[in-house]
């Protein structure tokens, strides 16, 4: 069941031929009932994107049960019964839309849109389980779900509307307003400071009673007494459902290969990324007596069959009605349910999954084997028992599960007194990540004493399989439990479990560390526990140790935004200044708005599959397509022998000619009848390679050889050499800022769809720079292009895919489209450059700079892309807000064979900003200062040149910088920090505060033009189109702001049409934070034009309404359509003089940042972040605010957890959100404050300024409060040097740095001894 429009239809859906490799999501797209689901997000299930609500009837019960499921892993043949509610059901625009979707639009909680529909549905899921959740329940629902463009804190607060708590911060509990002081201390202000960015009032109130019900035919269905096995023939497989135990045991002796199919979260992946195939599926899903819970006086026996939410439900009841000592077990496996994958995948997911998959990363299997849980097993020849201990983790062949057999359930005993049970995890996110390593834990003692009886450890992620510490567990029998005993079962545990240096997956010595230093914790847990049971024989542990006990809790963000208030005298229908929700929010939270995969099909469509290298650097000895072309549905396969013009353009090779020069280069590309066809033809394609040396993968490798792809930038100021002879200090050192990939939650897509007769094709394509792919084809065809809405804040279309594409569709004289699936996309279009800094600094005592001396090399990739353009950013800016009088900055852009990496928002500043922070850090420590007195000091104080030349008044930073120090309340939470760290030796808090001052805008005048094209119809209506794209950051809502100010017309009036070369040509770059300040001058004119026209009717008749005008004019036949256009910022650098007026303003901000680190684990948690940013005057502060607060999330991932893994040969390892982490709604600040501050900046439209990108380089506040942690840890460890956090601070980087006796006792491996699994590339 379907249902697509709520109460008014349910939609039926009766399929035949129901093939059992064939999931909902693409069922769905296929038979065009939905037409936004993403396609080739991730496919996984770990971004969340697909999610619906299917809703089952339990006859037993005779309740409905609801739930999120990710439509990618769900295979429709088991939906027999199920209704499934899409977002289309939940509500449309022609008919009604849901206030779930309401809100999300209207508390701007879109941006892209890519991600909201699966947000919708998440919320919309969760409300019909629980009409009014608690905050917890909102953002517990919203784990699975990945945005890239929000920051996710609109997103929780439009779910937080449902709540029946008060939605307002509260304070931490103190049941008072941050707003109230807030607004008191901005009450003597000339404007009024505004809070709230959308108006409650106007929600629709949500009556859940308004659902629709669930068919009662499904109810029946369920009820049938009669029910009889169900059988589903595939093109290649049979899918088979018992509905009984004996029929189920009778399949599992026929089929014993054939997997049964619970959540299909670990078989569906399989087949989609190992290739495996299964000619029949079992799926005994609704089995009752796979369902149940037994509970007795010794332990509990759960059902298989049970969702790891039902585990969940089940194990709190039990919690909450046993003693203490009884759960252990149940808390423990209840913890790590938290943060196990998402909501929808816990759904999902069965008991018996993991128990009988056994996979080395299972959360859930060591506490069970620590917990001595036990697998009750059936088979037609009878039930027995097996224990879930460490050989049948380990796979041992003798402790496996019979071929006919099935898990029937899984007994977890009760703990008993003297027993402690406890669940350990560290990964690079809290939830929805895979375990770096996890641990279960148990320890029984002699009764009354703390001798040990038995004692069990179980690793996850150390090997191929969970692993048993069994040996060093046998050795501890009798041991006390003791710090001598601890420091022998280290020794001992990190002995038996081994991890090779070069094992795959990598982080070897901190998984040794993470060993032991989850031992460690266990250790003091149980001393806690002990010391409860007999407080006069066992003492607790140290009081600094307590907080080692617990991990970070998962809180609800909270916060407030500031912005001024409209001037009151404004018109009321100028929508100048309003929060305006973003002009497609509505369209994205329906899944209305059509990305390019959702554009229907196209009469003969062909589907493009990419060939790509597997070498780095080596020769084409052939390429053999033969047993390509000869596949079924395969129309041509392109190579570079079949361009036509040149393969080269501008240095971006289309195809890989006679060599590859990275892994991931397109060698040839695949056109057939569907993706499957290409897809599979692309893997007969035979490309034999002969290596060349030499092969540089890294910025180091890349020096050596000296290998750049262009000349040296420099800038200079003062006499450098002279000043370092006069300062008190010196100090070297270098910072390496790894890269980061874009992660846009639609993948690069193009339909490309030839009018070969009148030689013209039509593209539609994500791109921020139509006029760049048009320029690259440089062909006697004509061409259109088109641009949906897409791409958070991303950058280019790699410039060989268009072309790639183009050749395919003129060749074959058929519509192309092409989608690169995840893995692809990351591969080949790689993204921001990896950057090396090298600083040496002169300083006197106090902390004042004289003189700095900095190089930056950038990893550009093997071609030229934007590297150099990059690069120059980099110079230009990476002064930020400081003044050194003697200051050199050089920069060079490495040729590596890496896949070209390219722009990317912030374009080089949050890189390079990074080695300015980290040197100001640096002079701090070493001058006994705090880096914040030692920013203030060489900050840039009154009207001066950059380096550079440039005038600028930093009035603005000063103010940001000072408000953001007071309203963070910073030196005093700096004390309390300090307080909580003399307390707490295992976790750590710091606080940092970065100032910014950061461009807009690019030093090559001609690209900072615009033209926009406006008609207005004789009814009245208006119709804007400018050459600027849409990315999700509100650009159309922008310029239809504009324009209705400009006409003072409604907005209502104003339709924006998308972003066409036909409409506008030659238009630039939508980069550079300035797509409003060019565009919205082009809009302005426009209508400025247009109004000049129409003044005398007006002022013949100024009763007169706008359409009389219009008509009036009409009569007088003047035109009213024109064109707008704007020259553009006069912008200018002469690199030989090293001076110009580079950029057009400046924009400035501050941040501050706090956290706390667990020294043991190396994880964070940011607890709280102020934002203050110079918005001049905002147009719409809450597509800015979203901009900012998207920006800072972006790049505190950056800055934190994002990480690209390479191999040594040039292979990028992460190819998909499985093992590219970007920030979830956990990570995202507890509390967060942003405040635009208000200054003038006459240059651009409204006095407004362009906040873009500028949010990005604020995240590195992150970044350097968990220095200033780890400095703290370090230095009460006796650690005082000076040290170096390169970027990303990830959990790996945190914990080793974080010296300590854990870190001393691994062992380490010599370098020279072996080949690492990955390398860094900056
Ligand atoms: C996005 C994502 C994130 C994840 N994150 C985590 C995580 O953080 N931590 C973690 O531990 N796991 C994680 N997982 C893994 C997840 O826990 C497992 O995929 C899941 O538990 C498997 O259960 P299932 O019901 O979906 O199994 P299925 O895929 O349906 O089946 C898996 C295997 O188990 C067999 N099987 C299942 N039930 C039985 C039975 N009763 N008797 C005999 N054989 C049976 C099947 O034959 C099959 O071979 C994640 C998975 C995904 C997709
Ligand atoms: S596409 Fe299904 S979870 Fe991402
Ligand atoms: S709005 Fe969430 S991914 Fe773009």
């Amino acid at each position: 069941y379907l249902p697509k429009i709520p109460s008014l239809f349910t939609m039926q859906v009766t399929e035949k031929k129901a093939d059992p490799e064939v999931n909902l999501l693409f069922y769905l797209r296929k038979v065009r009932i939905l037409s936004f689901y993403c396609n080739r997000s991730g496919l996984d299930g770990s971004c969340g994107a697909c999610t619906v609500m299917v809703s089952r009837y339990n006859p037993k019960t005779k309740t409905i049960h609801h739930f999120p499921a990710t439509a990618c892993l769900v295979p429709i043949c088991s939906l027999y019964g199920a209704a499934v509610t899409t977002v289309e059901g939940v509500g449309s625009i022609k008919t009604r839309i849901h206030p779930v979707q309401e809100r999300l639009a209207k508390c701007h909680g879109t941006q892209c849109g890519f991600c909201s529909p699966g947000m919708v549905m998440s919320i919309y899921t969760l409300l019909r389980n629980h009409p009014e959740p608690t905050p917890d329940q909102i953002t517990e629902a919203l784990g699975g779900n990945l945005c890239r463009c929000t920051g996710y804190r609109p997103i929780v607060e439009s779910g937080k509307t449902f709540c029946a708590e008060s939605t307002v911060c509260q304070m931490k509990g103190s049941g008072k307003c941050c707003l109230d002081s807030e607004e008191k201390s901005f009450a003597n202000r000339q404007e009024k400071i505004c809070t709230k960015l959308y108006n409650e009032d106007e929600f629709q109130p949500f009556d859940p009673s308004q659902e629709p019900i669930f068919p009662p035919e499904l109810i029946r269905m369920a009820e049938d007494p009669n029910k009889r096995r169900l059988t589903f023939q595939g093109q290649r497989t049979t899918w088979i459902a018992p509905v009984t135990l004996s029929d189920l045991l009778e399949l599992r002796a026929n089929f014993p290969k054939a997997p049964l199919v619970m959540g299909n979260t670990a078989v569906g992946p399989s087949i989609k990324f190992k290739n495996e195939f299964h000619p029949v599926f079992l799926s005994p899903l609704g089995l009752p007596e796979l369902h149940f819970v037994n509970t007795t006086d010794t332990g509990v026996t759960i059902g298989a069959g049970y969702s790891l939410a039902q585990l969940n439900e089940a194990l709190r009841l039990i919690v909450s009605e046993q003693p203490k000592e009884k759960t252990q077990t149940c808390r423990a496996l209840l913890k790590h349910l938290r943060t196990l994958a998402g909501a929808q995948i816990r759904n999902m997911a069965t008991l018996g999954g993991p128990v009988v998959s056994r996979p080395n990363y299972s959360d859930l299997n060591p506490i069970l084997a620590a917990g001595n849980a036990t697998i009750n097993l059936i088979s037609k020849d009878g039930q027995r028992q097996i224990p879930l201990n460490g050989p049948f983790l380990e796979r041992s062949p003798e402790a496996n599960l019979k071929s006919e057999e099935i898990v029937l359930s899984v007994s977890i005993p009760y703990s008993t007194q003297w027993h402690y049970v406890s669940g350990l995890r560290l990964a690079q996110r809290q939830e929805n990540a895979f375990a770096i390593v996890n641990a279960g834990m148990s320890v029984k003692f002699e009764d009354g004493t703390n001798v040990i009886k038995e004692l069990q450890m179980f690793y996850g992620s150390v090997g191929p399989t969970v692993v048993s510490a069994s040996q060093s567990c046998k050795q501890l029998i009798g041991r006390r439990w003791d710090d001598q005993m601890l420091s022998d079962a280290c020794r001992w545990v990190l002995d038996e479990i081994y991890i090779p240096p070069a094992a795959e997956g990598g982080m070897v010595e901190y998984k040794r560390t993470l060993i032991i230093s989850l031992l460690f914790k266990f250790y003091l847990k149980v001393r806690q526990g002990l010391n409860k049971m007999d407080p006069q024989k066992f003492p607790d542990i140290p009081e600094k140790f307590m907080s080692a006990l617990e991990d970070f809790p998962i809180e609800t963000p909270q916060g407030l935004q500031m912005f001024q208030c409209v001037d009151p005298y404004q018109p009321p229908q100028d929508p100048v200044g309003h929060p305006v929700m973003h002009q497609s929010a509505i369209k994205h939270a329906t899944g209305q708005a059509v990305f390019i995969d959702d554009m229907p099909p196209i009469d003969q469509e062909l589907f493009l599959a990419v060939v790509t290298s597997t070498r780095a650097h080596a020769k084409i000895i052939s390429i053999d397509i033969s047993e390509a072309l000869a596949l079924p549905g395969v129309v041509d396969v392109i190579t570079a022998e079949d361009v036509p013009g040149d393969n080269n353009h501008e240095g971006e090779i289309l195809y890989a000619q006679n060599e590859v020069i990275c892994v991931g280069q397109i060698v040839c590309t695949v056109a057939a009848d569907t993706y499957v066809h290409a897809k599979e033809a692309a893997k007969k394609v035979k490309i034999a390679y002969e290596d060349i040396e030499p092969k540089i993968i890294t910025i180091e490798q890349a020096i050596e050889h000296n290998s750049f792809l262009s000349a040296e930038k420099k800038i200079e100021q003062g006499n450098v050499e002279q000043a370092f002879k006069y300062v008190d200090q010196i100090i070297e050192g270098e910072v390496h800022v790894e890269g980061q990939e874009h992660f846009y939650m639609e993948t690069q897509s193009i339909l490309a769809i030839p009018k070969t007769e009148d030689k013209e094709m039509v593209l539609h394509l994500g791109t921020q720079f139509p006029t760049h792919p048009q320029m690259a084809i440089t062909a006697i065809i004509f061409f259109l292009i088109l641009m949906p809405h897409k791409l958070p804040k991303c950058f280019p279309f790699p410039h060989f895919c268009v072309p790639t594409i183009f050749i395919t569709s003129h060749r074959t004289g058929r519509p192309i489209r092409f989608i690169l699936e995840r893995g692809d996309d990351m591969l080949i279009t790689a993204g921001r450059h990896p950057l090396l800094g090298k600083y040496k600094i002169g300083f006197m005592n106090n902390g004042m700079i004289k003189a700095a001396d900095v190089e930056y090399y950038i990893n550009g990739g093997c071609t030229p892309d934007e590297s150099e353009m990059v690069l120059e950013f980099i110079v230009l800016k990476s002064e930020n807000a400081y003044y050194i009088p003697n200051f050199r900055c050089r920069g060079r852009a490495c040729k590596t064979n890496l896949p070209s990496n390219t722009a990317f928002r912030g374009f080089g500043f949050p890189q390079a900003t990074v080695v300015v922070e980290a040197y100001i850090t640096a002079v701090a420590s070493q001058c006994n200062l705090l880096p914040e007195e030692v920013k203030e000091i060489n900050m840039y104080k009154r009207i001066s040149k950059t380096a550079y030349k440039e005038t600028f008044n930093p009035e603005p930073l000063r103010r940001c910088w000072k408000e953001c120090l007071e309203k963070s309340s910073f030196y005093a939470r700096k004390l309390a920090a300090e307080e909580f760290n003399k307390k707490n030796y295992w976790k750590k808090r710091g606080l940092a505060v970065v100032p910014m001052k950061f461009t807009i805008g690019i030093p090559i005048a001609y690209y900072n033009q615009a033209a926009a094209l406006v008609h207005i119809y004789l009814d009245g209506s208006v119709l804007v189109t400018h050459g600027g794209c849409e990315l999700g950051q509100g650009l159309h809502t922008k310029m239809i702001q504009v324009a209705s100010r400009e006409l003072n017309i409604p907005q209502s009036y104003i339709h924006l049409s998308e972003t066409s070369t036909i409409t506008v040509p030659n238009a630039v770059f939508t980069a550079g934070s300035m797509g409003t300040d060019v565009n919205g001058k082009a809009v302005q004119n426009a209508c400025q034009i247009l109004m000049a026209r129409l003044h005398p009717i007006i002022r013949r008749n100024p009763k007169g309404k706008w359409e009389d005008w219009v008509a009036k004019a009409f009569e007088d036949s003047i035109s009213l359509s024109t064109t707008g256009y704007y020259k553009g910022y006069q912008t200018n650098m002469d690199w030989e003089k090293e001076e110009g007026n580079a950029y057009p303003y400046f924009v400035y901000g501050a941040s501050c940042s706090e956290v706390e680190v667990d020294c043991l684990t190396g994880a964070h948690k940011l607890l709280r972040t102020d934002i203050f940013m110079d918005a001049a005057f905002s147009i719409n502060p809450a597509v800015d605010i979203g901009q900012i607060e998207g920006a800072f999330i972006q790049g505190m991932g950056l800055y934190t957890i994002e990480e690209l893994k390479y191999s040594p040969e040039g292979v990028l390892y992460s190819r998909g959100p499985s093992d590219y982490k970007i920030p979830t709604v956990t990570e995202i600040p507890e509390e967060f404050y942003v405040t635009l501050v208000r200054s003038r900046n006459p240059i651009a439209i409204y006095s407004s300024k362009g906040l873009g990108e500028a949010g990005m380089f604020m995240g590195s506040s992150v970044l350097l409060a968990i220095y200033d942690a780890v400095a703290a840890a370090r230095r009460e460890r006796g650690l005082t040097k000076t040290f170096t956090l390169s970027s990303p601070a990830t959990p790996e980087v945190i914990r080793m740095t974080c010296v300590d006796q854990f870190t001393d006792m691994i062992p380490r491996d010599d370098p020279s001894t072996f080949t690492p699994w990955s390398i860094h590339v900056s």
